[in-house]
């Protein structure tokens, strides 16, 4: 990627990190796959699905899909602590991550689309733009690694 690229990558992350409502630091304390934190998990998925979209010319959002890639986890809790919320993690952030983020963010379809269908298909909401395919995939593919990295 080019500096320019980088820059821009940058200034998104900037922008959702800094936001005047954003709690998006806090998901740091939050362990995700392996060692990874969320917070580290959603900076990896939104830095590689943006490379993708740009290696392959992909005519997409850029903000759309690096806001809704860095906010696709959005559900501020442990999901390895807790009662009845760990076995139905998989099917039950999505929403929780969009309602978190509808109220901090000014949210655009495309960003909220990302957000609501990244867990398909084990979720039943099938992703509606080529941004929430692009996070769907990297997501899996990310996440596979992260725990891997745990060994
Ligand atoms: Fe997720
Ligand atoms: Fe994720």
């Amino acid at each position: 990627m080019t500096n320019q690229e980088k820059q821009y990558f940058l200034d998104i992350l900037k922008e959702v990190r800094d936001g005047e409502n954003s709690r998006f630091v806090t998901s740091k304390q939050y362990k995700h796959h392996g060692k990874t934190s969320v917070y580290k998990h959603s900076l990896n998925v939104a830095y590689m699905s943006y490379k993708l979209a740009k290696r392959w010319n992909l005519n997409v959002d850029y903000r759309a899909l690096l806001r809704g890639a860095l906010l696709h986890d959005y559900f501020l809790y442990d999901w390895h602590v807790g009662e009845l919320r760990r076995p139905l993690h998989g099917f039950y952030h999505p929403g929780k991550a969009l309602e978190n983020a509808d109220k901090d963010f000014d949210l655009n379809e495309t960003e909220r689309d990302i957000i609501k269908k990244h867990m398909f298909p084990l979720t039943m909401y099938v992703p509606r733009h080529k941004e929430s395919w692009i996070v769907c995939m990297v997501d899996k593919w990310t996440a596979a690694i992260e725990t891997m990295k745990r060994r």
